[in-house]
């Protein structure tokens, strides 16, 4: 058995699968993964819960495979949310600086901090993180650390992801039915971009977009730090569904074509192609166009990557992001997906490994669980960090209120 207090957990609740991964932070911040747990997700849609009785009973699936494997008891979650209500903005906060002498002090931070979550959300709207950008003391320059700096007004640039809290709630509420606690909840696009960046990339910028099942969750890092994150409520569903239209087909024969002939380009050898559909008694019944099946995801595809290029340059930080994309989430495994994005963003573009992990088993570094996987990234930073700093500052408590009203 291990130090409980090492362990750390991290669930997924998808619209294609529930995913549960066990992690043991070790000495010199070494994380390594004990057991992976993973049912198939039959009560949410476009990432968001639609079934509570069923969600529950596959996070309880999903846990119990993760407590067999890595043999321990879980207790506690960093839970992943995404859907299309997440959304990620700028805001800013102003602070007199208490004693101009002394200068910026811990507590002029910390109060800066709460003015720039102070902010005019719609109703019902919820704060998940506010991560500082950069720091001016009397409107000066952009400073990372401002402690011990002399002035009189602290500003700070901070970027907001927040939710709708019912929804939230129902996330938070479908875990504690299973007799878990949510230690954290953490938007799904910067978990995923916390298990395939190293330290460079964050630096370099990297735009990070895991496109599951329902959703496509991106994230944007440069200078090291979290700029943008955002949700596209499109997912490989969405491709399916295109198929069943386009093609004429059922929704489970769509899922198989996509998975088993699909690809992002229509390349010239397969023009005129056709499939041969056959009935559960493997006789043909009537044939699909293969290069109609590419073109309908070729269309979708280049459209969510359009989306996401033009959220980004609206933001202003398409020029920021030098070390290039990466892809997560189980549509990052359709053939020739990497270049199809390499050609809308025009920049390198790969498919993201989890970085600096010691896995149990190899077959466990696969797209669709690199959410699951940055969880215990999200983790570990979380419990080593001093209160004050990070993604998140004061959700801890923001959580614990959100999950006494679940
Ligand atoms: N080889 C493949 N080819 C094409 N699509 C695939 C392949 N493997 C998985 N997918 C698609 O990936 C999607 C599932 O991805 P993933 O497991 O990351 O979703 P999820 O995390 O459950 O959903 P979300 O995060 O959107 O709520 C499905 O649409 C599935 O069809
Ligand atoms: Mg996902």
């Amino acid at each position: 058995m291990f130090d409980q207090s090492s362990i750390v957990v991290g669930l997924e609740v998808g619209t294609s699968k529930i995913c549960a991964v066990v992690g043991e932070l070790q000495p010199h911040g070494v994380l390594r993964i004990l057991g992976l747990g993973q049912s198939k997700s039959n009560g949410v849609r476009k990432g968001e819960i639609v079934d509570m009785e069923q969600a529950e009973l596959d996070i309880r699936r999903a846990v119990q495979e993760a407590e067999q494997m890595a043999n321990v008891e879980v207790r506690s979650v960093y839970l992943a949310v995404t859907g299309g209500h997440i959304r990620g903005f700028n805001n800013c906060g102003l602070h007199i600086i208490q004693d101009p002498e002394v200068g910026v002090t811990e507590e002029d931070v910390k109060e800066v901090m709460r003015n720039a979550r102070c902010m005019n959300l719609p109703a019902q709207e919820e704060v998940i993180h506010t991560v500082r950008q950069h720091f001016q003391v009397d409107g000066r320059g952009e400073v990372r650390e401002p402690l011990g700096m002399s002035g009189q007004r602290l500003e700070v640039a901070v970027h907001v992801i927040t939710g709708q809290l019912l929804r939230l709630q129902n996330s938070i509420r479908a875990v504690r039915s299973v007799h878990l606690n949510v230690e954290e909840i953490v938007f799904s696009g910067l978990a995923s971009a916390l298990a395939v960046l190293s330290a460079e990339e964050k630096q370099e910028g990297a735009l990070v977009m895991d496109i599951g099942g329902g959703t496509t969750d991106y994230a944007v890092f440069a200078g090291g730090i979290l700029r943008l994150g955002g949700v596209l409520a499109v997912g490989g569903d969405h491709l399916t569904n295109d198929l069943v239209c386009a093609l004429k087909v059922s929704q489970s024969r769509a899922e198989q074509l996509k998975v088993d002939y699909g690809a992002a380009f229509v390349e010239d050898r397969i023009r005129g192609q056709t499939l041969d559909l056959t009935n559960d008694l493997g006789m043909p019944i009537r044939t699909v166009s293969l290069e109609t099946l590419r073109r309908v995801m070729h269309l979708r595809l280049e459209e969510t990557f359009e989306l996401v290029r033009t959220h980004v340059e609206e933001a202003g930080l398409y020029d920021l992001i030098r070390a290039g994309v990466v892809l997560c989430g189980g549509c990052a495994r359709i053939p020739q997906v990497t270049a199809l994005a390499e050609e809308v963003f025009d920049l390198p573009v790969k498919v993201g490994r989890a970085q600096g992990i010691n896995m149990l088993n190899p077959a466990l570094d696969q797209p669709e669980f690199l959410t699951g996987i940055g969880l215990l990234r999200f983790a570990q930073q979380h419990r080593m960090r001093p209160v004050r700093r990070g993604f998140m500052h004061g959700l801890a408590e923001r959580l614990r209120f959100l999950i006494q009203r679940g």
